[in-house]
């Protein structure tokens, strides 16, 4: 017994070591690309029911008929999702991942699909700037460039994280911490779809660009989505999806 489960490891081992990252070409083959995303990062991606939806959701389908190919979506944890293209569990990663050069080092991102950044959301509008969060208690997403960015600012009295961002907000609401650090366009979102919260949003602490991610090194892959992104901004596509979920266009400029 013991042998025989040591023998599967061992394959799963060899069988993840030598699988290659399949390439534009073998995708396009198929018929269908494998995407990532969390669904729980409105308006960005999340569920409305059971469906899968929200600007990357609906760019990834824009992007994918460009390309050709359709597409099969898979939803997990956001800290897995990178994970997930080096073991090749899917082809390509879309759930806001900020391009940071540790990230960069383990997979490869195309161009930006839209420039943003992290804001301070409230309850107390005297907490504005970066500096107001001294002393404060700081809601963020697990393994976010939030959280990354919070943790540098040398006076917050405590980050408390949570693996969904959503969490973090209700966080927020229900007054356990004093501010929340997420997108500026889910904070406008969380502003707009709960007026009596008493929420309000402050200063950016960092900007970033976003873009998606595949495995490390699959050069291909990058070179389509590149061209698909391309052809979806030059064309209006990208406008009218842009401004049907943020009344304007946030590419990066
Ligand atoms: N932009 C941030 C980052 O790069 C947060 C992304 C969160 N995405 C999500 N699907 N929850 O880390």
């Amino acid at each position: 017994m013991k042998l025989l489960s040591r023998l599967v490891a061992l394959t799963l081992c060899l069988v993840t070591t030598f699988v290659e990252a399949r390439t534009f070409e073998e995708i396009k083959k198929d018929g269908k690309i494998i995407v990532a995303t969390e669904g729980g990062f409105p308006p960005f991606n999340f569920f409305r029911g059971p469906t899968l939806t929200g600007f990357e959701v609906e760019l990834a389908e824009a992007l994918a008929k460009k390309m050709g190919v359709q597409i099969e979506w898979r939803s997990l944890a956001f800290d897995a999702l990178l994970a997930g293209l080096r073991q090749d569990r899917w082809d390509m990663v879309i759930a806001s991942f900020g391009v940071t050069p540790v990230r960069a080092k383990a997979v490869s991102f195309s161009n930006p699909h839209y420039c943003s950044g992290g804001v301070i959301v409230t309850k107390n509008p005297a907490i504005r700037k970066a500096e107001d969060l001294a002393d404060k208690v700081v809601a963020v997403q697990t393994g976010t460039t939030y959280l990354e960015n919070v943790q540098k600012l040398a006076k917050v009295k405590d980050v408390k994280n949570f693996p969904k961002d959503t969490d973090a907000r209700t966080a927020l609401v229900s007054g356990r911490v004093d501010a929340w650090v997420t997108d500026k366009f889910v904070a406008k979102a969380a502003l707009e779809s709960a007026p009596s919260a008493g929420l309000t949003i402050g200063d950016f602490v960092f900007i970033e660009h976003i873009a998606p991610a595949v495995k490390k090194g699959n050069t291909s892959l990058v070179e389509a989505l590149n061209k698909a992104l391309q052809e979806t901004m030059a064309d209006g596509t990208y406008e009218a999806l842009s401004k049907k979920y943020f009344n304007e266009d946030i590419r990066c400029r």
